[in-house]
């Protein structure tokens, strides 16, 4: 029976503005699943959306839509972009799918009869974004100590896991099994900063977000995100169900890849659930690294995105997807974070894939349908070719050795060292010049018959990681694209078989031309304020329209902080016949504020106004006085102005939405 092979993408949150980061761990679990289906082994490569929680739910409530209005179009992006890099998942489970529901209400239930779950008060700080809880001691001046963003105190009545009662188990694990996590460097992450420092139970459900899976002993509760979003892992495959045989089959886990910033989620409280449940551990958590831009975090919410072009979408359609793929998986040190920058980009699918790779299959199919009507015999063999020949049939061993480690960058040094090997042999051999020697054609069709070999081991063993010009090179050297392992050494290619020359599967890039096309492409992306991706009904387009360059998101109005002010002072400003200078209430705080409007309002008039002021704007001085906001007026075409205010009777400082 076939080795099985369980991998597992963390489920993405359904947040749209998709960026090349967001594809780093997607495209390395498909990368190793690809590798393991090529071992022969039965894999099973998941990955989904977790799509419940209190940022949805306000983020559909902000829209006006329903949660599942908003992020129905958002999951067919990801899907779609998953499709763009050729993922082959075996599944994509939603976290709103019926069976996945059913199989969290069942572990609540377990864990509720098991006594390890409980009812008590909770009381903490909530960071939405992030949906995780924090105790005072655990804030950073007061904020989010994972994104420094706001927190909220919350209060309510909760049930609790007992997390703490599994502290010392958990560090016997750690002992005992330092495998478990990955790199070494975030096991004592854990070990120190969380599990010595002692665990305190956790609160797992909230009777404030509606969006959730409801508790199936306490309805008015619903799931905590987080333990909703774990358990993905094992009810994709049917746990508790009538129907596990998926589970059986599967589980445990052969992989958790992660990104190092949910690392304590899945290697601290994951563990304590499934320990909590009588249920196996999975074998392994790999935290991996970043893709950062300017040393920080390539993050939708920080905006960093620019000047850089990260668009997966605009990235695969200019470059094709191998490109993405290849970038992601050899340029950034396994573990690592990585600078992302467009020029890194070019520059390694020039060198890699357009001079390197690209080279070595078209001139070597090019020389042979030239030379020779098919592929010509291997004659007597010299050192040089010997050479070649061994460091082609060791090329598997190592690279298995690197992907037993995870370590894509390093298995695809391997690989390109052969190519670069060929690529000297090619200087070394000079099938030029024994191409015009008609003494040396024996000679000619051995070099051909090397490079050729070397040319269907390389598209062999590169099948994980570029799923597109492998099948080229393969088809060109008359290989069935499904060719696996049995055919990695030295050998299989026999005289006679079809060649075909191959155009240039990467053609080489103007790096200079293309940075500056790069660079007017991103500021017009930057200049369009497009509708989100989200509220669309239709589906993700590369390019937006002009009518949505005039648009912005709800997101960018969101910025525009409005509240009802009202005047309680007023008199002209000195040497100007346009500007009033008002004292206006806000709440409980005053303003002074600067406006135009003197030409349509007296001093006296303006005072006991209720206004609606911009309250966040960066205060600027006019005529000297300081102005802290604006007033909203509605202008007409003569340039008419008149106040903005609300129809009925409302406190200052009360929010415009
Ligand atoms: N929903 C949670 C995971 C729950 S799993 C039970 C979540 N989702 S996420 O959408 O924020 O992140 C999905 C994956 O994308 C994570 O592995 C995250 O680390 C990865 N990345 C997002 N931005 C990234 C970079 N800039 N660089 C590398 N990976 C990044 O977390």
């Amino acid at each position: 029976m076939a080795k099985k092979y369980y991998i597992t993408t963390p489920i993405y949150y359904p947040s749209g503005n998709w960026h090349i980061g967001h594809c780093y761990t997607t495209v390395i679990c498909d990368a190793l699943a690809r590798f393991h289906k090529l071992m022969g082994e039965d894999v099973f490569f998941l990955t989904g959306t977790d799509e419940h929680g209190q940022k949805v739910e306000k983020e559909a409530a902000k829209r006006g839509i329903t949660p599942r209005e908003f992020i129905d179009p958002l999951v067919a992006e990801l899907q779609d972009m998953w499709r763009l890099l050729d993922v082959g998942y075996d599944r994509f489970l939603r976290t709103t799918d019926e069976d996945h529901v059913k199989c969290v209400q069942r572990i609540y239930q377990k864990l509720y009869d098991s006594g390890d779950v409980y009812k008590a008060e909770y009381s903490g700080y909530y960071c939405t974004p992030c949906e995780s809880f924090w105790t005072e001691a655990q804030l950073k001046e007061g904020k989010c100590p994972d994104c420094g963003r706001e927190v909220t105190l919350q209060k309510e009545e909760s049930y609790f896991f007992r997390l703490s009662k599994y502290a010392p188990r958990l560090l016997k694990l750690y002992e005992d099994n330092p495998e478990f996590l990955q790199p070494k460097s975030r096991v004592n992450e854990m070990v120190n900063n969380f599990l010595k420092a002692g665990l305190t139970d956790l609160s797992v459900s909230r009777t404030t977000v509606k969006w959730g899976v409801p508790l199936p002993f306490d309805p008015k509760h619903t799931a905590y995100v987080w333990i909703d979003a774990l358990s993905n892992y094992i009810s994709a495959l049917g746990y508790g169900s009538e129907n596990d045989a998926l589970y059986k089959k599967y589980w445990s886990a052969d992989l958790h890849l992660v990104g190092k910033e949910i690392v304590r989620f899945h290697a601290i409280i994951w563990p304590a659930i499934l320990m909590a449940l009588g249920e196996p551990l999975p074998k392994q958590i790999y935290g991996h690294g970043w893709l950062l831009i300017g040393g920080e975090k390539l993050s939708k919410s920080k905006e960093n995105a620019r000047p850089e072009l990260t668009d997966p979408y605009e990235l695969v359609k200019r470059y094709g997807a191998d490109a993405v793929r290849y970038f992601l998986l050899r340029e950034i040190p396994f573990g690592s974070d990585g600078e992302y920058t467009t020029e890194r980009f070019l520059k390694r699918i020039n060198s890699d894939l357009a001079n390197d790779l690209g080279n070595l299959v078209s001139r070597t199919s090019a020389m042979i349908v030239q030379n020779f009507e098919s592929l010509p015999p291997c004659g007597e063999k010299t050192a040089l070719d010997l050479e070649l020949e061994e460091m082609a049939n060791g090329l598997f061993a190592k690279v298995k050795d690197a992907m037993d480690r995870l370590n894509a960058p390093e298995a695809l040094e391997h690989i390109f060292a052969l190519v670069g090997r060929a690529n000297k042999y090619i200087d070394e051999t000079t099938p030029w010049l024994l191409a015009k020697d008609p003494s040396e054609r024996e000679r000619l069709g051995t070099v051909l018959y090397h490079l050729a070999e070397v040319c269907r081991i390389c598209a062999v063993l590169l099948k994980p990681f570029l799923t597109r010009s492998t099948s080229l090179i393969l088809k060109s050297f008359s290989c069935p694209e499904d060719m696996g392992l049995e055919s990695v050494s030295f050998g299989y290619l026999q005289a006679g078989a079809r060649v075909e020359k191959l155009p240039p599967i990467f053609p080489r890039i103007d790096v200079a031309k293309e940075l500056a096309a790069v660079e007017k492409l991103v500021k017009e992306k930057n200049a369009q304020k497009s509708a989100p991706k989200g509220a669309q009904k239709s589906a993700p387009s590369v390019i937006s329209s002009e009518a949505e360059k005039s648009q912005i998101t709800i997101d960018e109005f969101g910025k525009v902080e409005l509240k009802i002010g009202e005047v309680i002072a007023c008199e002209k400003v000195k040497k100007s016949e346009k500007l009033l200078h008002e004292t206006v209430k806000v709440g409980e705080e005053t303003r002074s504020v600067v406006s135009g409007i003197a030409k349509f309002y007296t001093p006296e008039e303006m005072v006991g106004k209720k206004v609606v002021l911009v309250t966040n704007l960066k205060p600027a001085k006019l005529c000297g006085v300081l102005s802290e906001g604006m007033i909203l007026c509605a202008e007409d075409e003569e340039g008419n102005l008149t106040l903005l205010s609300p129809e009925k009777a409302i406190a200052s400082g009360a929010k415009v939405r």
